[in-house]
C-alpha cells in the first residue's frame, strides 16, 4: 500500500473522514483532450502495455480532476490474451474476441500459466505509486469471473447473454472449470498489482445484473466469494461493482467485499440498507447527468451525499463510467462540489460495521 491513511482507504474500511472521497470510473478516457492526443499516436492496448504511457494517462487524469484516488489505466479484457483468446477493439464498436468459447473443449484449452505476462500492469502501478507517494492512493482492478466469462463466450458485448447462460445452464462442469481458471489468473494478476503498491482493488462485474438472484447465488456467488477471499488476503480493501444489481446487492455483499459499488437505479441509502448498512458503499450518480446543466448536477450530487450522511464509508462516484461526450469542466466542478458540500454538511458519523480483520472483533 502506498497511501494507507488516505481518506479514500479510510472510507473503504468504513472509518470516519472529514471530506467524502471521490473518484470516477473511466476518469481517464476519450472525454479528455489529453487522452485523445495520446490515442492519436497509440492504440488502447499499446497504452496499456507501455507502463510509461499507462502511468502518464493515469496520473494526468487524477491531477486534472483533483480526485482522491487514481485508477490504474488498463483494460478489463487484458487477461483474455494470456489465457489464449485474442481480441481487438473495433473503432466505436467495442471489443471483438476472435474465437469465442462455445464448448466444454474450448474451456479445457484455456491456459492459466501465463498470468505473469500481465506484469506490465503492475509496472504501471509502480510508476504511479512512485509519482504520488503517500499523497494519493492507487486503485488496481480486474474483471469478475462472470463478466469476463461473458466476453469470452459472447465474443463481445451482449444484450441477453444467451450463449453465456446456455453454457452455464447446460454445461455446469465446463462453467465451473471456466470460473476456476479465471479465478487462478485474476488472483495472481491482482496480487501483483498490490505488490506493486496498489491501495485497493476493484472487481468489475459490469454485466452481472442480467442474472436472477437464484442464478447469481447458484452459479456465480460461490466463485466470486472465492476470488474476493483471495484478493482480500493481499491486505487491501476490495470494491465489488456491477450495474443493474438493485436486486442482487445483498448477495453481492455475501462475497465479503469491503465496498459495494452501486449504479444509479437505486437510491444509495436504500442500497446501503439492503446490505444491512454494513461496510462501505461507492456511487452513484447517473453518468449521463454530467451532460445536464450544472444546477441539476449539483442538486442530484447533493442528494447522493445527503442520503449517505451519518454513516462512515461512502465513496462518491458515478453509477458507471464517464461517457466520451462528457464536458471535463463538469467533472472538475463535481469533484470540488463533493468536497465542499460533504465537509459543510457532515452529520454525526458512526463508524461502519466492518469486520476488517475477519475475526469477528
Ligand atoms: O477507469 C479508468 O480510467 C481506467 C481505465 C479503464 C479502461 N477500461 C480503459 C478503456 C477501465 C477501468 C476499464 C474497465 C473496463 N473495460 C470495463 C469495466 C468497466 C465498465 O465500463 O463496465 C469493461 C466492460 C471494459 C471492456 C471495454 N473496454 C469495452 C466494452 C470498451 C469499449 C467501450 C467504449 O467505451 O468504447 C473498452 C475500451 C476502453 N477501455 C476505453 C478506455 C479508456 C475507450 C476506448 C479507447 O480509448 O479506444
Amino acid at each position: 500500500m502506498s497511501a494507507p491513511n488516505s481518506d479514500f482507504v479510510r472510507a473503504c474500511k468504513g472509518q470516519p473522514v472529514d471530506v467524502t472521497p471521490v473518484w470516477f470510473m473511466r476518469q481517464a478516457g476519450r472525454y479528455m483532450p489529453e487522452y485523445r492526443e495520446i490515442r492519436k499516436h497509440h492504440s488502447l492496448v499499446e497504452i496499456c502495455k507501455t507502463p510509461e504511457l499507462a502511468a502518464q494517462v493515469t496520473i494526468e487524469a487524477a491531477e486534472i480532476l483533483d480526485v482522491d484516488a487514481a485508477i490504474i489505466f488498463a483494460d478489463l479484457l487484458l487477461p483474455l490474451e494470456v489465457m489464449g483468446l485474442d481480441f481487438h477493439f473495433e473503432a466505436g464498436e467495442g471489443p471483438v474476441i476472435h474465437k469465442p468459447l462455445r464448448t466444454p473443449a474450448d474451456v479445457t484449452q484455456l491456459r492459466t500459466d501465463r498470468a505473469a505476462e500481465l506484469n506490465y500492469v503492475a509496472e504501471s502501478v509502480k510508476l504511479v505509486t512512485r509519482h504520488f507517494g503517500s499523497q494519493l492512493p492507487v486503485i488496481g482492478f480486474c474483471g469478475a469471473p462472470f463478466t469476463l466469462a461473458s466476453y469470452m463466450i459472447e465474443g463481445g458485448g451482449s444484450r441477453s447473454y444467451v450463449e453465456t447462460k446456455k453454457l452455464m445452464y447446460r454445461s455446469p462442469k465446463a462453467w465451473d472449470q471456466l470460473m476456476s481458471k479465471l479465478i487462478d489468473v485474476l488472483a495472481a494478476y491482482a496480487a501483483e498489482q498490490v505488490k506493486a503498491g496498489a491501495d485497493a482493488l476493484q472487481i468489475f462485474d459490469s454485466w452481472v445484473g442480467c442474472l436472477s438472484i437464484e442464478d447469481y447465488r447458484e452459479f456465480v456467488l460461490p466463485r466470486t466469494t472465492e476470488l474476493v477471499k483471495k484478493l482480500r488476503s493481499t491486505g487491501v480493501p476490495i470494491i465489488y461493482f456491477g450495474t443493474e444489481t438493485s436486486t442482487l446487492l445483498p448477495s453481492m455483499k455475501d462475497t465479503g467485499a469491503d465496498v459495494i459499488g452501486v449504479d444509479w437505479r437505486i437510491p444509495i441509502d436504500k442500497a446501503w440498507a439492503s446490505i444491512g448498512n454494513l461496510g462501505a458503499v461507492q456511487g452513484n450518480l447517473d453518468p449521463v447527468l454530467l451532460l445536464a446543466e450544472w444546477d441539476l448536477i449539483q442538486e442530484r450530487a447533493a442528494d447522493v451525499i445527503d442520503r449517505a450522511k451519518g454513516h462512515a464509508g461512502h465513496i462518491f462516484n458515478l453509477g458507471h463510467g464517464i461517457l466520451p461526450q462528457t464536458p471535463v469542466d463538469n467533472v472538475q466542478r463535481l469533484t470540488d462540489f463533493v468536497h465542499e458540500y460533504s465537509q459543510k454538511n457532515r452529520g454525526t458519523t458512526k463508524a461502519a460495521n466492518i469486520d476488517w480483520f475477519g475475526d469477528g472483533q
